[in-house]
């Protein structure tokens, strides 16, 4: 078996596969793709129709543990194969005790039994369909079954490592309420934040490393190092209390699966969706960035934590997500403006990957997915060469007219052909800088003058040409000159190679 695909985590990060760096130019099937043998075929087929390397897969627990200890694997086979089939790579995502933050994948087994599989509860004595992140027993069903699966990976796929990485549940966290208050939880929360986990933030305190917002509510709350969870977190205690404890929880299922076969690791976030909304409205205690450092404490075996983008500031969220040194890699994304977003995602963040979810589904025009993810393919061995050197910049338009890009004393100013507006595509691109005046430009909805940034010194060309990449490689087509001699993108994406001078 040769060397596993594995995470450098210098910046940036890579996934190295079969020796090399890859990039995951990927698609999210729909939750129900993989229930069926033929069903995952044909959505596997799509995904390779649009370009993609990769399927994010869902892997659910009723479906491969129908009976407690009886394990069934055939549908994660036909997913392997079928992947290998259409020339993709996998990364399977773990629906076992959380999906949206309710239960719905746990199987009939631990669904009904609820003397064994404790609930959560918003409201004192009224059971939700989610588990509580504090009953043991489920903790120990769902890390089982997990290793089981890891296990099963392994043996059936060690080989040709169709299966590069692996999400541990899915949109963790606690609706309806900002805390569990079932009896087991509101005894815990009641004792005293576990020393483990102050201890480990005051190291990161005193090392500068806590995420700022994090620092903020816990400075608010009077930097307190000893208490219960109240005393040390205040008005933020409900949503500590829950991260720690669903974030042991998955820490503990991802540490099995890790000694069955140790694939990289990550969760996936359910975003904040407004300024101040209030935890609870969105998932108490899942992943959200400001809850990055207590998660990395209570679940060491998660390698990444990812965002599911469907909120339009697009460009915060990827700052949010790279705070830390946390690679960005994006299993979900909105479908109906990822052929935009994916550019940024690449080329200004060095991401691992970036999925659109729902990529298999026919109810949306996937014609400009398709003519990104065609584009991007060829493009992949070059943005894996510069990823991560600055060399790269990524474009899409937010609410901004223009925006502006700076390679040394070069200043490109990119000026938006359109508002950006729900009727179409926001404007996109990337740059790759070659060599200082030198660069490979893709895009669409936009177009650039190019400026020097020193007073009294001007920039011209010294040529411009169209093309195309074929395997990392440019493909020159016509030169540019004359009236032509424009860096301009209309409707349709295309790449120009531009070279540039300046004098004074
Ligand atoms: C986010 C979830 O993680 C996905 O599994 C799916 O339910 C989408 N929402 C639907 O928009």
């Amino acid at each position: 078996m040769s060397r596993l695909p594995f995470l450098v985590k210098d910046e940036p990060a890579q996934l190295i596969v079969d020796g090399k760096p890859f990039l995951m130019l990927a698609g999210e099937v729909h939750n129900s793709s993989a229930g069926d043998a033929n069903y995952i075929e044909r959505s596997l087929a799509r995904l390779e129709g649009l370009h993609c390397n990769t399927a994010l897969v869902p892997v659910s627990w009723e479906l491969v543990e129908p009976r407690e200890g009886q394990f069934d694997w055939r549908l994660v086979d036909a997913t392997i194969l079928a992947a290998r089939r259409h020339g993709l790579r996998l990364v399977l995502l773990w629906f076992g005790t959380w999906k949206n933050t309710f239960s719905s994948y746990a199987p009939e087994w631990v669904k009904t039994d609820l003397q064994r599989f404790l609930r959560a509860e918003t409201t004192p004595g009224v059971k939700m369909t989610a588990i509580s992140a504090l009953s043991t027993e489920a903790r120990k069903a769902d890390a089982k079954a997990f290793a089981a699966l890891m296990r099963h990976i392994a043996e059936f796929d060690g080989e040709e490592q169709t299966v590069l990485m692996i999400q541990v549940e899915n949109e963790t966290g606690l609706l309806l309420g900002p805390r569990d208050v079932s009896p087991l939880a509101e005894e815990a929360f009641q004792g005293p934040v576990p020393t483990q986990l102050l201890e480990a933030l005051e190291q990161q305190r005193q090392q500068g490393s806590l995420i700022p917002e994090f620092q903020l509510l816990w400075e608010k709350a009077g930097n307190r190092t000893r208490g219960t969870w109240s005393e040390v977190f205040g008005a933020d205690a409900n949503e500590l209390f829950m991260a720690w404890h669903i974030a042991s929880f998955v820490g503990e299922v991802a540490q099995a699966g890790k000694q069955e076969y140790p694939l990289p690791m990550l969760v996936n976030a359910w975003l904040i969706q407004y300024a101040d909304e209030p935890a609870g409205h969105y998932p108490s205690g899942g992943p959200v960035s400001k809850m990055m450092d207590v998660w990395r404490i209570a679940a060491p075996a998660i390698d990444l934590f990812a965002p599911d983008i469907y909120i339009p500031h697009f460009k915060q969220v990827c700052r949010d997500y790279t705070q830390s040194h946390n690679p960005l890699f994006i299993p979900e994304a909105h479908v109906l403006v990822a052929a935009a977003n994916v550019f940024y995602a690449f080329a200004e963040h060095a991401a691992l990957g970036f999925a659109p979810f729902g990529a298999d589904g026919d109810e949306f025009d996937s014609t400009e997915l398709r003519a990104s993810y065609a584009l991007l393919q060829e493009l992949l061995p070059l943005l894996a060469r510069y990823r991560g050197t600055g060399q790269t910049r990524g474009i899409v338009q937010e609410t901004a007219e223009k925006d502006e890009l700076r390679f040394g004393d070069y200043v490109f100013e990119i000026r938006y052909q359109q508002p950006r507006s729900e009727e179409r595509l926001p404007a996109r691109g990337l740059v790759i800088e070659i060599q200082p005046g030198e660069y490979f430009i893709v895009g669409a909805g936009f177009e650039i003058d190019f400026h020097h940034a020193q007073p009294g010194h001007h920039v011209d060309y010294l040529s411009l040409e169209e093309g195309h990449f074929k395997q990392g490689l440019w493909v020159p087509g016509r030169r540019l000159n004359g009236d032509e001699l424009r860096t301009k993108f209309d409707d349709v994406l295309i790449a120009l190679k531009v070279r540039l001078y300046a004098f004074s």
